[in-house]
């Protein structure tokens, strides 16, 4: 393995190979601590040419390639795993650099390093605004959130990410370049690899640089923490709040369990109150003008009124971030509270329909309770995504088996906005055909067709074992 390690010090710099052990042990293991495995080093390309030379390379050893940006992943898609062929680690955090924003096009440039905050920087201080954002922001890179298709709190506005790409540019595993960063944001010349390549989790390309999409940076924002009945009280209300409220950001849900663990994790009693069968849901909106008078009203109005039981209402900077911690910080509150269990949280992303959600509750309530786990659900209300932490849980599969079987049922999707990662490969087929999966491994094998990018990720399966020795 040293000459492999040589040959990537030759191309990137002895710098930029990491392969201490030690060293390489935080790129080795996922945030939450679910997922881990070894890697033969670390590789951290500064170009694309760097890039294009490393996965030629991978493709003649037959090494695995793993790409990984902040490892704010929560599905296994970025670190390695156990078994299969040796693989690096292809860190693609030197990518951090910055176009000038383009006022006219609304777009930037943004290396697949940058990180979900650092964008938002940048793009504020040219007067505009980033249509994509969520907690872990600081960490999280655009290289990520586009192998993932993110989503977060600003997708009932603006849609996923995958509306946000209007360019591309990527290496294919042959060490080839494709795509294109001009941004048209029309062009009909046939393949389109912003469309192909958001979702596809680092198994058809590694990304190295995005044209995004910008929106208008809104001064004035109003944030409302209210509570309802029920999460169908909460999705009739959110109905009637979209129907009149122009300026709507964000309408996050958060069920009483995830309410109880973010509360003692800040240590601040929660502005408002919900019956124990009931939820909180955050408003947030941002708007040119003062938003706080539309919204309030349309809480207050006659349809609106009898599914608020309590509100609190925000306006000014500090009051609406104290406010926002509530939702914000619940999967930091959840990481705390499995620390001190001692075993990491087994988290399901899901969606459904709007309409099925007390049922998919109701069915993550009763397996948990099955289980011995302490359920916190929490998430995005107007997708229907549901985050179902699972804290203290012994059975991961009867879990997932049960919970992730009835999203299917429901006509729903076993992964909203996280990815399937190699956590959800196993249940892939609950959601797509035969001829669906076929169809993605031909694509797979086309592009990649050694093999080497991400395996055993988004697919369903079993692991290919074969080749462990050191090539
Ligand atoms: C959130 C992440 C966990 O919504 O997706 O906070
Ligand atoms: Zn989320």
């Amino acid at each position: 393995m040293t000459a492999v390690v040589d040959t990537f010090r030759s191309i990137v710099g002895a710098d930029h190979v990491l392969a201490d052990p030690d060293v390489c042990r935080g790129h080795e293991t996922d945030w939450t601590g679910r997922f881990q495995g070894t890697a033969t080093a670390v590789v951290r390309p500064g170009s694309t040419e760097e890039v294009g030379a490393v996965l030629a390379r991978c493709t003649a050893l037959g090494i695995s390639v793993i790409a990984q940006g902040g490892n704010t992943g929560l599905v296994g898609g970025g670190v390695p795993r156990p078994g299969g062929r040796p693989c690096i680690v292809l860190s693609m955090l030197r990518f951090a650099d910055l176009g000038a924003v383009d006022t006219q096009s609304m777009q930037v440039t943004a290396g697949a390093g940058v990180t979900l905050a650092a964008w938002r920087d940048h793009a504020r201080r040219a007067g505009t605004d980033t249509p994509v954002d969520f907690a872990a922001r600081d960490s999280a890179t655009i290289g990520g959130a586009i192998a993932t298709n993110a989503g977060g709190s600003r997708v009932l506005r603006y849609g996923t990410m995958r509306r946000q790409v209007a360019g591309i540019e990527a290496v294919l595993a042959s060490g080839e370049t494709v795509g294109s960063l001009a941004g048209l944001p029309k062009e009909t010349a046939g393949l389109h690899w912003p469309s192909l390549l958001c979702g596809s989790e680092g198994t058809l390309a590694v990304v190295t640089r995005a044209r995004l999409r910008l929106v208008p940076l809104f001064e004035q924002a109003t944030t409302a923490l209210v509570a309802t009945r029920s999460i169908t009280d909460a999705v009739a209300l959110l109905a009637l709040v979209r129907d009149s409220v122009t300026s709507l950001d964000a309408a996050e849900v958060v069920m009483p369990a995830a309410m109880e663990i973010i509360v003692g994790h800040l240590g601040r009693r929660c502005p408002v109150e919900a019956p124990s069968a009931g939820c909180f849901v955050m408003f947030d909106c941002t708007d040119r003008f003062d938003p706080t008078d539309q919204l309030t009203a349309a809480l207050a109005a006659d349809g609106a009124r009898p599914l608020v039981v309590d509100a609190a209402v925000a306006t000014d900077a500090t009051q609406r971030s104290r406010l926002l911690d509530f939702r914000d910080r619940i999967t930091e509150a959840i990481a705390s509270a499995a620390t001190s269990l001692g075993t990491p949280p087994f988290k399901l992303d899901v969606a459904a329909p709007l309409a099925t959600l007390d049922d998919l509750i109701d069915t993550a309530s009763r397996v948990a309770d099955h289980d011995g786990a302490r359920l916190i659900p929490f998430g995005h209300l107007a997708e229907g995504n549901l985050h179902l932490n699972f804290l203290g849980a012994t059975d991961h599969v009867a879990i997932a088996a049960a919970v992730l079987g009835r999203v299917a049922e429901l006509g729903g999707t076993i992964s909203a906005e996280h990815g399937i990662g190699i956590a959800k490969a196993p249940w892939l087929h609950l959601i797509r055909t035969p001829a669906d999966l076929a169809a993605q491994a031909a694509v797979r094998k086309a592009l990649d067709p050694a093999g080497i990018l991400n395996p055993g990720v988004l697919d369903p399966s079993p692991p290919d074992t074969s080749g462990t020795q050191e090539p």
